[in-house]
């Protein structure tokens, strides 16, 4: 199979949910071009509208009429959050800091998802969270005039890090995180963008108190982690060479280039500007024969979410590929441990799980079988690729899902591989 051609893919999804978010706390009116337009990003939008934010769709941008850092105000619902752990865990935050509380429910895979991690944190700054399953959602957030924290997390975890440090914008405290391993830091980006008074290093960030935030003016990059699902294509084709242009380039989100390389192959990312604080740019990537390689846990967060599409190319990969250190894994959209390996030997490749990661023995016979994707958007495209493989019968239960990330997926798959 021949790929060629350009794609310009979504926006960031972990930068469309912070902007939307932002921009709404921030003062004045706020300009958004380029938001990805997905189901995890519509329920975003919807609770900041349930919660008194101000967004309009007008002529190919999002408007938003910022009132302040604290001036959102109860719903009179339920906030849904969808499939969408990044709107439950940051608008948690965002809701801790205000006067008022607020009930987070989801759908079945949110509703499992680890909630204690952002109680923890939230209620030693003063906020109430209250877990009506123990764990998972239904989550009632009772916000508070939250106190100064310095909290250290257990989990390298954004999401956690950056429910922290919105609660303490919207309350006006000082709160310091630190980390065990550096995490994606787009809440920062865009804070300092917006003129926060922030300090951050590897490990570490610091917010004080800010009185506003300034409005944003911003095109959302494309979003590294769907650009990874075709150069994953582009990687296993026979012939070609794909080019994605106006890509988030950010280091934290790029792991999977290194990791790539490392197996092999030929992938080049070149940063062409700045937008809001982060590096924009190209990715080119050819066809390419991998090797396996070995993913230690000091690899992963730069790679979290490209973590199965690693599984399905080191499926393809010469040796052997081993993933450890990636427990988290085992608590996102499905438990994707268990997802990959099991529809990895569904399609008769040799996969093993361990606790915390897998072993995959690569191999170029064709591959035949069922994928279930368990509701998992990167399931569904991680092993979309492989079945659009020349050789291969794979057939996708769900290929619907991809709507939570990436809508076009199988279009722009399609017009790269005609
Ligand atoms: C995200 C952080 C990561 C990632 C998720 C998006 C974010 O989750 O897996 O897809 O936007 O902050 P964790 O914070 O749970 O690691």
């Amino acid at each position: 199979m021949r790929v060629s051609g350009t794609v310009r893919v979504p926006g960031d999804k972990s930068l469309s949910h912070r902007a939307l978010i932002l921009a709404a706390l921030a003062q004045g009116r706020s300009r958004i071009r380029g938001l990805l337009e997905s189901a995890d990003v519509r329920s975003t939008a919807a609770a900041l509208g349930a919660l008194g934010g101000a967004l309009e769709q007008r002529d190919g941008e999002m408007v938003i009429d910022g009132r302040g850092r604290r001036s959102l105000h109860a719903s009179d619902r339920d906030i849904d959050c969808g499939n969408s752990g990044t709107t439950t865990r940051l608008l948690a935050g965002v809701v801790a800091g205000h006067p008022f509380g607020a009930r987070f429910i989801g759908d079945d895979s949110l509703s499992r998802r680890p909630m204690k991690r952002i109680k923890q944190p939230l209620e030693a700054m003063g906020a109430t969270v209250d877990l009506e399953r123990g764990d998972g959602l239904p989550m009632v957030v009772h916000g508070a005039d939250l106190e100064p924290v310095v909290w250290e997390t257990t989990v390298a975890s954004a999401q956690t890090k950056s429910a922290i440090l919105l609660g303490a914008l919207a309350a006006g405290v000082r709160a310091e995180v630190i980390e065990p391993q550096p995490t994606r830091d787009h809440t920062e980006r865009l804070l300092a963008a917006m003129g926060a008074a922030l300090r951050a290093d590897e490990r570490r960030v610091v917010i004080e108190p800010v009185e506003r935030l300034a409005p944003l003016d911003f095109d959302v990059p494309g979003d590294p982690s769907s650009a990874a699902f075709l150069v994953g294509l582009a990687l296993l084709a026979e012939e070609g060479e794909v080019e994605l242009p106006n890509v988030c380039l950010n280091e934290r989100r790029i792991g999977f280039v290194e990791v790539a390389r490392r197996m092999g192959a030929a992938v080049s990312p070149s940063i062409e500007l700045q937008a809001a604080g982060e590096p924009v740019g190209t990715i080119r990537a050819k066809a390419s024969q991998l090797r396996g390689t070995a993913i230690d846990g000091k690899d992963v967060p730069a790679m979290i979410d490209e973590l199965v599409l690693l599984a399905c190319l080191a499926a393809r990969a010469d040796g052997v590929t081993t993933v450890r250190g990636a427990q988290e894994l085992r608590v996102k959209e499905s438990d994707r441990i268990a997802t990959v390996v099991q529809n990895l030997r569904a399609i008769g490749a040799r996969a093993e799980e361990t606790p915390d990661g897998f072993t995959i023995q690569g191999s170029l016979s064709p591959l035949r079988g069922v994928v279930r994707t368990r509701g998992d958007h990167r399931v569904a495209m991680a092993f979309g690729i492989l079945a659009s493989l020349r050789g291969n019968e794979i057939e996708i239960d769900d290929p619907a899902c991809v709507a939570v990330s990436y809508p076009r997926f199988w279009d722009d798959v399609k017009s790269l591989t005609r």
